[in-house]
């Protein structure tokens, strides 16, 4: 049977719609790269250990080399007559070369080979990925640094809780990302493991070098157990979990900015380049990036469960239902790169609106628990102080009026401990002033988490 990979034992043609069914090669084309990268390797490594000689080995490689370019400059344009990239590699090797071509599949299957492709582009796009997010940290570290000085209500149950420095809420995020940046960095270590050398399930009668082979692509380890490593695509679903973290950790940034340049919150302005209008209502300006990239969050979930699915029942080894790996691979590698990317700029060209930040930090007594840690300060026990408080929220809520506007003699008849010094523990600038503890929202501490973040990006 011509032009397979595998036509000896058959008799028959393959039905049409099957080999269309079959095929990968619509999406495994963008894995060339580093197929013809493992293929040079392979082929270096036969020649060392005599399977191949020098004048074969250069003429493959020469050859190999062509093809990446014919690839690149689209010479393969009918793709429907491949079955997957390692077919169409294979083939036009042949073509160029002749047998020679066909001695290169000594000592290899298109099992250990697909699972190398796979590492290799897992570890290219890991290192991409981190890139992006550090350029979106850069964007929050300079929003964070040039807002220094304003505040807004931080939240919890979407209530305002307590005053915070604009700065800090925006390092929060700063730091979900650098543990997302140390997570793809840790997977790293496992996707780093050649597999070739394994072949189909079995290894090999040949005795290859393999360590050569590692040392070529720059694999750290070799794989250990041949059968584990034709059936392993545990790195895949890490990285799947690593960028959907990524995604879900954008996607409550997302969050925030929806609801910051709502007319309600009115805290933040997106530039017009950034945010779309409505085709019937003249007066919208929506932001439509960060709903989409909190939209985009639902699709990366949907291929790590994709994936994870489609690995559960499979007995050892490889199994063809492990083709599946790489669309769910690929549409997360792009979405999650894309979704960065956008947001990067997004964060960049935010414009804070300072005086509806001010505001809404001075109303809704934000500074309650200020005045019940003055109390403990005076002796009193936090349980007993936090009640005391409580009541004088009651009556500045029945008075509609905030803490600061209270009279003293009025929050005397609730403590006796209150004194004229308390005035100075109910704005929401010393609320904030008075938490520079290590962590804390405070200006020098924020001062602190810049610096260290400053130097982690190499600002
Ligand atoms: N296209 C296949 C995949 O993506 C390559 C491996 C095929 N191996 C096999 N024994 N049919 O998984």
């Amino acid at each position: 049977m011509a032009n397979k990979l595998w036509g000896g034992r058959f008799k028959e043609e393959p039905d049409q719609a099957l080999e269309a069914f079959n095929s990968s090669i619509g999406f495994d084309i963008r894995l060339y790269k580093e197929e013809i990268a493992g293929s040079m390797a392979h082929c270096k490594m036969l020649e060392k250990v005599g399977l191949l000689s020098q004048e074969e080995a250069s003429q493959v490689i020469q050859a190999l080399g062509q093809i990446e370019r014919d690839i690149e400059r689209g010479r393969y344009q009918d793709l429907d007559q491949y079955e997957d990239i390692h077919h169409l590699i294979e083939r036009a090797l042949v073509e160029k070369v002749g047998e020679v071509g066909e001695k290169l599949h000594t000592a290899r299957s298109r099992n250990d080979q697909v699972a190398l492709d796979v590492r290799l582009y897992v570890r290219e796009e890991a290192k991409e990925v981190i890139t992006h997010i550090k350029g979106l940290q850069e964007a929050l570290v300079r929003q964070a640094e040039a807002n220094i000085d304003l505040i807004l209500p931080g939240y919890t149950h979407l209530q305002r809780a307590q005053p915070v420095l604009l700065a800090h809420h925006l390092l929060a995020y700063y730091e979900m990302f650098r543990r997302d940046v140390a997570r793809f960095l840790e997977s790293l270590k496992r996707v780093n493991v050649l597999p070739l050398g394994s072949c189909a399930l079995a290894g090999t009668t040949f005795e290859l070098d393999r360590h050569m082979v590692a040392q070529e692509l720059g694999f750290d380890e070799v794989s250990r157990n041949s059968m584990d490593a034709v059936s392993d695509r545990d790195f895949v679903l890490e990285f799947l979990f690593c960028s959907a973290t990524t995604m879900m950790h954008l996607s409550r940034l997302s969050e925030e900015l929806v609801l910051w340049a709502s007319q309600e919150f009115g805290f933040v302005t997106i530039p017009d380049a950034l945010a779309t209008g409505s085709s019937i209502m003249p007066q919208k300006k929506n932001p439509d990036i960060p709903e989409l990239v909190r939209g985009k969050t639902g699709r990366v979930y949907g291929n790590l469960v994709a994936l994870f699915t489609t690995m559960k029942g499979l007995p050892l080894t490889y199994n063809k239902d492990m083709q599946e790996d790489k669309e769910a691979l690929f549409d997360t590698a792009d979405t999650v790169k894309a979704c960065l990317q956008v947001m990067a700029r997004l964060v960049a060209a935010l414009e804070f609106n300072r005086e509806r930040m001010e505001r809404a930090a001075t109303q809704g007594f934000l500074v309650a628990t200020d005045l019940a840690e003055y109390l403990v300060r005076k002796g009193v026990p936090f349980r007993k102080a936090h009640e005391t408080v409580g009541r004088i929220v009651l009556r500045a809520i029945e008075k509609g009026v905030e803490l600061d506007q209270l009279t003293l003699k009025e929050m005397q008849g609730f403590s006796r401990h209150i004194e004229e010094d308390v005035f100075d523990w109910l704005t929401p600038l010393k609320s904030i002033e008075r938490r520079s503890l290590e962590g804390g929202t405070g200006r020098e501490s924020v001062k602190m988490q810049l610096q260290t973040a400053k130097k982690e990006l190499g600002l």
